[in-house]
């Protein structure tokens, strides 16, 4: 048995100093990931921005706050339906207390690992640079669901152009090699990838009042994905699936 958060953290050290691309003398610290090491959902997002690159940990600015929204109001942890329903209609919440609760059930990262100038897309040279951490990443946390926000990091997983708008909801399965660095021939391990908005877009179309609009598309997306580490524990450990997951048709 491996210890992966041993196996984790000797990657972030290996990482810190990372020269391996153009955004480099421009950072301020390597966003490397974080979160719980046996986690059953990954989240990749695109590129750390100016929180992230100070602190050095992905998605804790208001992308990230907004990220965690759907995810708590998905959850079927007691204390987030609580935090959830208390929230109710004001949208307000603690999000450094919903990020607690959720770092037990994810792992958050990025297609690259330190903050493009400016918050540009990240380019091509430098996703490439950055993609041995990423698959090293996703073997070893070995997710049930990838959550893949943005159509940067849709395209970065795919390697082709995608459109999100059309894409969200969809799932893709990416083949990741499987544990590289162990020296054993490469295998190829598939993981499913489901597709959403960016919380940013989001944010900038605000249409969180609408009824089926894209705020709600995402809300189900991510329930999708919620469903699919339901299905995997219920075939591989018999657990049943929580009555407490929201329904699929009915948001309120
Ligand atoms: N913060 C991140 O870490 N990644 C994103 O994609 C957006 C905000």
């Amino acid at each position: 048995m491996i210890d992966k958060a041993a196996w984790l953290e000797q990657m972030r050290q290996g990482w810190s100093q990372c020269h391996g691309c153009k955004l480099a003398p421009t950072r301020k610290n390597v966003v490397f990931g974080y979160g719980n090491p046996d986690a059953q959902i990954l989240i990749i997002g695109e590129a750390p921005g100016k929180n992230e690159d100070l602190q050095g940990s992905p998605f804790v600015g208001e992308a990230g706050e907004l990220l965690d929204k759907y995810l708590a109001s998905t959850s079927v942890d007691p204390r987030l339906i609580e935090i959830v329903t208390e929230m109710g209609k004001s949208g307000d919440f603690n999000a450094r207390e919903v990020r607690e609760i959720l770092l037990n059930y994810v792992f958050y990262t990025n297609v690259v690992a330190c903050r493009p100038p400016e918050n540009r897309d990240p380019a091509r040279d430098e996703i490439a640079a950055c993609r041995t951490r990423l698959l090293e990443i996703i073997y070893t946390i070995d997710p049930v669901v990838v959550l893949v926000v943005g159509r940067v990091s849709l395209e970065a997983l795919l390697g082709k152009a995608a459109q999100i708008t059309r894409d969200r909801g969809n799932v893709f399965d990416i083949e990741v090699p499987a544990r590289p660095l162990s020296g054993l021939p490469a295998r190829k391990i598939k993981y499913p990838c489901l597709a959403v908005l960016h919380p940013a877009y989001l944010m900038r179309i605000n249409d969180f009042s609408q009824e089926d609009g894209m705020s709600d598309k995402t809300y189900f997306d991510i329930l999708k994905g919620m469903r699919i580490v339901d299905e995997f524990n219920w075939h591989h450990f018999g657990i049943k699936q929580p009555k407490e997951r929201p329904q699929e048709k009915k948001k309120k």
